[in-house]
């Protein structure tokens, strides 16, 4: 199959969260399997270029359509990671993709729908006949409504339509008059079975569009694909799941397996695998020693925690796990950075509190070589999030030997199994969890975590090394993919017989 993904990140070069991760590493897993896949991005100016290969400017300048007028677009190819790339750069004088941040510009809406529309004429005018295109998140749902009003009459036919929604907190919702912007039809999309906000009649909303108008719709894993299709966690958009439901599937992401490795990570001092651990310790007193904690104890345990510091991920159960570990004993570390300022202030609050103490440090920014130190480092790992679409941290944390302490919601419900529940078969027993989002709840795992580190280390090492070993690879979720798109796909072609 020839696939295309329209995303707004992709790893390592544009990466906010796990959205990035999976435009990579599914990207790479469907190319292991002989798919032709390519990506398109903006060309952001804050990219990390020195790792992207072969970056140059094509010939070809697409014009496309914005209010009211044709711009041109200026299209470079490189490769990232292998994956073949093109990156779009709008010459608009509103300078879309260069504000030197990837989200949280007033005109977002503006940017990636003009994206969606440029990333289509490109496909158009370059003569491109992909079997797939898959699109991502609010950003690049508009592809899906774009392709169905305007570009399957101009003659871009070939493809299905793919749509991932990795998080239904944001669904892109804008007032009517938007869908006008990139040519769109208002009179044809703004009904309530098409684009129309569930919950406002005067908004339209762009991941609506894309469950609607596309062929395929999955979310990130099974358990959520259940959640959202509720009104708490659908947030208005349970009525269209429920009515899509034929075409809606959730599929548990993978985590790259090149990418996060502990025997090959170029990032870490020490390199380690499931036989022999010695590096882990190493990596956890030399990580102790930089961020100057106190490495006196050697058996203290230390609990890790990478997160965007936002309410999904549940910060305020976060904080308490701080105080909490330091009550039982433990050294905390934390790596988040947040796009909400009083959430930021707050951290920054505790993190001055704590700034030469022992045993916490909290580090408030996007740091992705520190991210692999943490991950190897710890021994614990902490995802206590109110409601998870999928989450790779915990699956990264494994891979790295971190075992979890995690809420059962979403993705975290499909990947972590609590060591004491006789429901689940021992071999698939790899962490602690609790059910209820609050200071109890959390006390409930991270004391246990705590309590049997310290009082059985033989038992701790061989609950390592089994975490370690869980295949959380993309191999099977990607052939999940394949066999949604195989099927489309030949769905489509019997019926154009
Ligand atoms: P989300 O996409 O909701 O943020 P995920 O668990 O799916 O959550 O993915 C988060 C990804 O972002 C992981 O690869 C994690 O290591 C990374 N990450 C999150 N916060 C930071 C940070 N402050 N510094 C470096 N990497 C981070
Ligand atoms: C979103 C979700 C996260 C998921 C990621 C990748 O950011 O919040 O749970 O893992 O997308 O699908």
């Amino acid at each position: 199959l020839y696939v295309i993904h329209i995303a707004a990140e992709m790893a390592p070069v544009a990466k906010v969260g796990g959205l990035g991760d999976v435009v990579s590493g599914l990207g790479k897993a469907l190319q292991r399997k002989q798919h032709l896949v390519e990506v398109i991005l903006p060309k952001y100016d804050c990219m990390q270029y020195d790792r992207i290969q072969s970056l140059k400017a094509l010939d070809v300048v697409v014009q496309s359509y914005f209010d009211g007028q044709l711009f041109k677009n200026k299209v470079w190819s490189g490769i990232i990671e292998g994956l073949p790339v093109y990156f779009i750069e709008p010459l608009h004088p509103a300078k879309f993709f260069w504000r030197g941040q990837f989200y949280g510009e007033h005109d977002d809406f503006k940017r990636f729908s003009y994206f969606s529309r440029a990333a289509l004429e490109f496909l158009l005018q370059a003569g491109k006949k992909p079997d797939i295109i898959h699109c991502h998140d609010w950003q690049t749902a508009f592809v899906a409504p774009l392709y169905w009003d305007i570009y399957t009459p101009k003659g871009l036919n070939s493809a299905r339509i793919a749509f991932t929604c990795h998080n239904f907190e944001y669904q892109g919702t804008t007032p009517t008059s938007e869908l006008t912007s990139c040519g769109l039809d208002v009179h044809q999309l703004n009904r309530p079975d098409r684009m129309q906000d569930n919950l406002s009649q005067h908004l339209v909303n762009s991941v609506k569009g894309g469950i609607v108008f596309s062929n395929i719709v999955t979310t990130v894993s099974p358990t959520y694909a259940q959640e959202v299709r509720t009104p708490e966690g659908g947030r208005g958009l349970h009525i269209t799941l429920n009515a899509h439901s034929r075409k809606f599937f959730g599929i548990l992401n993978g985590i790259d397996n090149e990418a996060w490795d502990p025997a090959r990570d170029a990032f870490l001092r020490f390199q380690y695998n499931a036989n022999d651990l010695h590096g882990k310790a190493e990596n956890k007193d030399a990580l102790r020693k930089q961020l100057k904690l106190s490495s006196i104890d050697a058996n203290m345990p230390l609990v890790g925690c990478i997160t965007r510091l936002v309410p999904q991920k549940g910060v305020h159960l976060i904080r308490h796990a701080i105080y909490r570990t330091l009550e039982l004993g433990g050294q905390f570390l934390l790596l988040g950075s947040s796009p909400v300022p009083n959430i930021e202030r707050e951290f920054e609050g505790i993190a001055s509190n704590f700034r030469n103490h022992p045993h916490i440090r909290m580090i408030l920014k996007y740091d992705e070589i520190l991210s692999h130190s943490i991950y190897a480092a710890s021994d614990m790992f902490i995802v206590p999030s109110l409601f998870e679409p999928c989450g790779l941290t915990q699956m990264i944390a494994m891979r790295y030997g971190s075992i979890p302490i995690a809420r059962k919601t979403g993705g975290l419900n499909d990947s972590v199994f609590d060591v004491d529940d006789d429901m689940v078969p021992l071999q698939f027993r790899n962490g602690f969890t609790f059910l209820t989002p609050d200071e109890k709840g959390v006390n409930s795992a991270l004391d246990r975590a705590i309590s049997y580190y310290k009082k059985n280390p033989e038992w701790w090492q061989h609950l390592v090394q089994k975490a370690m070993n869980v295949d959380f690879s993309w191999d099977s979720s990607a052939s999940q993919y394949e066999d949604l798109y195989e099927n489309s796909v030949s769905r489509a072609r019997a019926a154009n017989l």
